[in-house]
Order: structure tokens, then C-alpha cells, then sequence
């Protein structure tokens, strides 16, 4: 296989991680090139509240609680708005998490999804820290923990399934399988549910089967100390996907750590002792 080499002979694999400097609430800070400014400023030790942002996803963009202010010292006193989950740190960058305007668009923010959510524990903690305790504007009649961040959706998408969708306008908008459905192509893993940072997406689960989305799914049990530990669509999803015989899935993961474990113990047995030379 060719490798391909830049002029300085340098090939893909060689290439060190370039590092800017940004200055995060008046505080200098390294940060990878490449990076959002979030990931530099949590990086750095300072918070910044999110609601639809993920480390395995990409970012979304979708809840605009993660404001801040950026600047440059050569914009000459000049400064914008931006979503800092999906806005690339520059070099010279100036940040401001918790300056006047952020503060207050987080309000508004808060204010907006409390009237949508007004019941929601995640919701009313994340207003109250914004000194916001009841919406200032019309609350939803019709109450849902559903904040629309999305993750469920996305993660669904991730693993190659999509099984459901943010679908609806307005007020009305919503997580759904087709047609509100059982979905065809839900495989039971409950990606969605562990996720959902409200708990809004409901599942039975037993020895026996596992629901959600209204469809029932047979669970497959570790062929070691029996426990129900994936659906039979999982374990078939993942060794389409990945190329994984179906037989890795008939243990269960703390089976095979243990089996690892006991295969280990018996090679370090069978090592011969080499004395200690003084
Ligand atoms: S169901 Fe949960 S994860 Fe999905 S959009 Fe609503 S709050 Fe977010
Ligand atoms: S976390 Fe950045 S927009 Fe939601």
C-alpha cells in the first residue's frame, strides 16, 4: 500500500496535532485545531451548560444553551454570538461564557423550553440556575419532558438503524416512528432510552422480552450464567453490520470479561518463575 508524504516527508500518521492559543473567560488556554470551542473551554475547566450535545455525536447545533461570546483582539472591540458546541476555536480566539448578553439569551432560552417543558426536573433545574422559576410565557397544556435535543434520533442514526424521527411543527413536534408505528427497522437496543437525558422514552424490559415504541422484541440469554442481555434484532444488527459472528453475542459482556480473566490467570500460571538474579 502506497503511503503518501507531504514535502516535508511527513505522511498522514506523522502529523502532530497543531495547538492554538485562546483566552476562555480571561484565562489563557491550549486547544487542538479542529476543536469546538466547548471542548476547549471544558477542557480548560470551565462549564458551559448544553442539552443536545454528546461526545459520540457529532454536534447538532439544536438547543442554543451553549452560547457564548467570541472576539479577536484585532475586530476592535467587535464581537459575535455563536453556538460554541459547533463553533471551531481560531487562534487568538476571546471567550466569554458568562458575559451579560450570554446570560441573558440563556434566559430566554430556559424561559422558552420551561413553557414547552414545564414539568420537567432536568428543565426547572437548568431555570433555576438562571434565576428563572416559572416561564414567562404561556405553558404548555399539553406538558412533555421531550426537549427536542435530538440525541435519541441521532444515535438511532448512528448505529445505522433510524428507526425513529423528529417529526411535527411547531408546538406539536415530537420523537416518533413512522406513520407513529411500530417501527420496522427498531432493533430494541435502547440506545434511545439510555441517552434521553429527561427519561422520556418508556421501555419494559424481562427476562423474556424487551418493548419500546410499542413493538416486542425477543431477548437473547447469555449461553454462561443465563441473564436476558440483548435482543435477538440486536445481536443480528451488529453481526450484519460489523462483521461479528453471531456467536460472540451468546455470552454476556461480564461473562467474557470473567472467561478473559480466568484464560489469563491460567497462562500466568503456566509461565515459568524466572528467579531474581541479585
Ligand atoms: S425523546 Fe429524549 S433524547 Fe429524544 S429528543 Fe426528546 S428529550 Fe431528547
Ligand atoms: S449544546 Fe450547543 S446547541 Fe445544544
Amino acid at each position: 500500500m502506497s503511503d503518501a508524504r507531504n514535502d516535508r516527508g511527513q505522511g498522514a500518521g506523522d502529523r502532530e496535532e497543531r495547538m492554538l492559543t485562546v483566552t476562555i473567560d480571561g484565562r489563557a488556554a491550549k486547544a487542538r485545531e479542529g476543536a469546538y470551542v466547548l471542548e476547549a473551554a471544558r477542557a480548560a475547566g470551565v462549564e458551559i451548560p448544553t442539552l443536545c450535545h454528546h461526545e459520540a455525536l457529532e454536534p447538532y447545533g439544536g438547543c442554543r444553551l451553549c452560547v457564548v461570546d467570541v472576539t479577536k483582539a484585532e475586530w476592535g472591540g467587535w464581537c459575535k454570538m455563536v453556538i460554541s458546541c459547533q463553533y471551531p476555536v481560531e487562534e487568538g480566539l476571546i471567550v466569554l461564557t458568562d458575559s451579560e448578553r450570554v446570560r441573558e439569551t440563556r434566559r430566554v432560552v430556559l424561559d422558552l423550553l420551561l413553557a414547552r417543558c414545564p414539568e420537567t426536573p432536568l428543565v426547572q433545574r437548568l431555570a433555576r440556575e438562571h434565576g428563572i422559576e416559572r416561564t414567562s410565557y404561556v405553558a404548555n397544556g399539553e406538558p412533555t419532558d421531550c426537549i427536542l435535543c435530538a440525541l435519541c434520533t441521532r444515535i438511532c442514526d448512528h448505529i445505522g438503524v433510524s428507526a425513529i424521527a423528529t417529526v411535527d411543527r411547531g408546538i406539536g413536534r415530537q420523537v416518533a416512528p413512522p406513520y407513529h408505528e411500530p417501527p420496522p427497522d427498531c432493533i430494541g437496543c435502547l440506545a434511545c432510552a439510555e441517552i434521553c437525558p429527561t427519561s422520556f422514552i418508556q421501555y419494559q424490559t424481562s427476562d423474556r422480552s424487551r418493548t419500546i415504541w410499542g413493538k416486542t422484541f425477543e431477548m437473547l440469554r447469555c449461553s454462561s450464567c443465563g441473564r436476558a442481555h440483548i435482543t435477538v434484532a440486536e445481536a443480528g444488527h451488529f453481526a450484519g453490520r460489523g462483521g461479528v459472528p453471531k456467536s460472540y453475542f451468546e455470552t454476556c459482556d461480564v461473562c467474557k470479561r470473567k472467561q478473559m480473566s480466568a484464560t489469563f490467570a491460567q497462562l500466568a500460571a503456566a509461565m515459568p518463575v524466572t528467579p531474581v538474579v541479585g
